[in-house]
């Protein structure tokens, strides 16, 4: 159990504190703190963060970062500095940061760094050509979770630094449909697979390579055009070379980065492909930039550590359990899919680091969309649903895509809609706007939803290495309040082992018998359309 959490003073102060703020309102807490803006954001050179729309005030705040000091999260940021296994349930050490550290890198990722950077050369300049000689013009990338998401999120993020004549391709699912959507629309010629697995034993990442090795072959006959088209990114260079993958083409990372963590490592190498070495360059420097903030800014003024408390203050205080993340910005549209796995996968947990229950909730649900789309579709909920939901609101300063009007619109938008939620709209603002009396209840907003509003200046390579850092840290940040172990995901397991037992009982190589009566009635069911 985590009493001494839970009991602490801190928590205790808290708990009475939430208990006063219960009946504030958002209108109310406003129109009594004036400066309200100015007292509750905070910056990090140009990107702001505005949580003035949360329910809380300068004394929430104060009250958090006492239990930031309690839980210690300094300390555990120079354990995971200085390399010590803090993934224990894994025997692991967490070194993500390690990986953009620039000149303070350790040596091995600048040489990986080097050839990922020679590696692009190669393919943008024409050097490294298909089997028939020809340019190679399409990549790729065929992995799974945080060798999917993060690099999938980033090359459509920064979509406006393309690199022309090369288009970046994402499968990931285990369903055909991926893949073969996929090749249909490419020339074996010319193109290029990058199998990024850090374990190089995921179903769904080796299955996919194996089809796609056999449809290069089927179109070329020759083993060796495998070395020319295929390349991967891995921490398991036995499986790779049992595949066939030269090692010369096997861009090598270690087991202390984790899965959603990866886009730093070798598994960004797709998007170093797409948007070029030099921007690649400029996400790990912004991810720097963002690293030296946390392990330097005092918590009243540092981002991740906000983002954490206010996190926990919304789960654990106002008992909000989802999660909404709003980019107004269609680049960031993947962003929410990234964070999913970010913040679910590595905080979804029930017990703590003694292997003790957690009694209180941690990682809410986490979802999301671009705006404006959200607005007209499930928005009707967060203003007048029954669910708490808190949100965050990302904003560009600058559009990565100007078109004349488009901008402007976009960002009123996003003001308008994380105004409506925190302000709403009462019965005698509907009268005064001429609602008809029979309409009333249903044209008043109760508001209150808590949000934050996130401003980069603009989208680039740098800002998007910053947002990224920033909620990695809040991830950690959370993991050291809710004493729990972020690096590990043992929930993922289960289902991959039942998953290997079930496929020999649905190909009929095995009986079905013994399982529940649910699964071995679908089994049947099924079968009859495979037969
Ligand atoms: O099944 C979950 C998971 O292990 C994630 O943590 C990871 O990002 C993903 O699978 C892919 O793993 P790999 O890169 O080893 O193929």
């Amino acid at each position: 159990m985590n009493r001494w959490l839970t009991e602490s003073p801190a928590w205790r102060a808290l708990e009475t504190h939430a208990e006063e703020l219960r009946e504030q309102h958002l209108r109310e807490l406003f129109a009594s703190e004036p400066a309200r803006f100015d007292d509750l954001s905070c910056r990090h050179g140009e990107l702001l963060i505005d949580y003035s729309k949360q329910r809380v005030t300068r004394q929430t705040m104060q009250l958090l970062q006492q239990l930031a000091e309690q839980a210690d999260i300094a300390g555990w940021m120079t354990r995971m500095r200085a390399g010590e296994a803090i993934n224990h349930t894994e025997n692991r050490a967490v070194r993500h940061c390690a990986l953009r550290a620039g000149e303070a890198a350790p040596p091995e990722v600048k040489s990986v760094l080097a050839r990922m950077a020679a590696f692009c050369e190669g393919v943008h300049n024409g050097q490294w050509r298909g089997y028939s000689g020809e340019r190679i013009s399409d990549v790729v990338n065929l992995g799974i979770g945080g060798s999917d998401l993060g690099p999938h999120m980033a090359v459509q993020a920064l979509a406006a630094c393309q690199q022309p004549d090369i288009r970046v391709h994402f499968v990931s699912n285990l369903d055909g449909a991926d893949l073969a959507s996929t090749l249909a629309r490419l020339s074996a010629r010319r193109t290029l697979f990058i199998v990024a697995s850090k374990t190089f034993t995921t179903l769904e990442t080796i299955t996919n390579a194996r089809t796609a090795r056999a449809w290069l072959l089927a179109a070329c006959g020759d083993e060796s055009a495998v070395a020319r088209h295929f390349v991967a990114a891995s921490t398991n260079l036995q499986a790779t070379g049992e595949f066939g993958i030269a090692p010369e083409n096997v861009f090598e990372f270690r087991d202390w980065v984790g899965g959603r963590f990866s886009l730093w490592s070798a598994i960004g190498l797709p998007i170093a492909l797409a948007v070029g070495f030099r921007n690649f360059e400029q996400l790990l420097a912004g991810a720097r930039d963002m690293d030296e903030h946390f392990f330097t800014a005092p918590a009243h003024s540092n981002l991740p550590i906000t983002l954490a408390l206010l996190a926990l203050w919304n789960t654990n205080f106002l008992k909000a359990h989802s999660h909404g993340v709003f980019p107004y910005s269609q680049s960031l549209a993947l962003l929410p899919a990234h964070l999913q796995q970010l913040e679910m996968e590595s905080n979804g947990k029930h017990v703590d680091r003694q292997g003790l229950p957690i009694d209180i909730a941690t990682a809410p649900i986490l979802w999301g969309t671009a705006g404006t789309n959200g607005q007209h579709s499930f928005f009707q909920l967060l203003h007048q649903g029954s669910e708490l939901v808190a949100c965050d609101f990302i904003a560009l300063g600058k559009a990565d895509f100007p078109l004349p009007g488009h901008h402007s619109g976009l960002l009123a938008n996003c003001l308008a809609q994380s105004s409506a939620l925190a302000f709403g709209q009462t019965e005698a603002e509907a009268r005064q706007a001429g609602i008809a009396e029979t309409l009333l209840p249903y044209r008043t907003f109760p508001g209150n939803q808590p949000s934050s509003t996130i401003v980069l200046p603009e989208l680039t390579p740098f800002t998007l290495g910053q947002l990224i850092a920033l909620y990695e840290h809040k991830v950690f940040c959370l993991g050291v309040l809710w004493n729990l172990n972020s690096f590990d995901q043992w929930g993922v397991e289960l289902g991959k082992q039942l998953a290997s037992r079930l496929a020999p009982c649905l190909r009929g190589e095995a009986p079905s018998d013994a399982l529940d009566s649910s699964t071995r009635g679908l089994i049947e069911h099924l079968r009859q359309f495979r037969n």
